[in-house]
């Protein structure tokens, strides 16, 4: 499966938003990375799902604490899309032994991939003018 690569399409012009994105990319293609390495323990498997979970928690909470601050009007349907990524990982966590590890990874990374580059290329650009007009930049 093919890294992400970061180019303008991805970017929101927003620097502290731009900034919190790549970190996530970069997370997931260190997943991918991980997971293509033949010798990639299951250990490393958990290490990344954790690494995501922690990272898209302090994403989303920016976000969010935005979108309340500067009463975003579409903020209900933005958070249910960072339920729905976070449910997700959640169930990977219930789903996920040192047995299937392996087995799990490709659906995971193509859901994971999937996601942020829809969320940003659409539902992220949501945001910017509001965003941009409260001084965030
Ligand atoms: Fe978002």
């Amino acid at each position: 499966m093919p890294q992400i690569i970061w180019d303008n399409s991805l970017s929101l012009g927003i620097r502290e938003i731009d900034d919190q994105h790549k970190v996530l990319i970069k997370l997931i293609n260190h997943f991918l990375e991980e997971i293509e390495k033949k010798e990639a323990t299951v250990y490393l498997v958990k290490k990344a799902i954790d690494e995501m979970e922690t990272y898209t928690h302090t994403h989303f909470s920016l976000e969010e604490l935005y979108f309340k601050a500067f009463k975003y009007s579409d903020a209900p349907a933005h958070i249910k899309e960072h339920e729905h990524f976070i449910n997700y990982v959640a169930d990977l966590r219930k789903k996920y032994s040192p047995k299937n590890a392996f087995s799990l990874t490709s659906e995971i990374v193509s859901y994971l991939s999937a996601w942020i580059i829809n969320h940003i290329k659409k539902t992220d650009r949501g945001y910017i003018d509001l965003f941009i007009k409260n001084g965030i930049r």
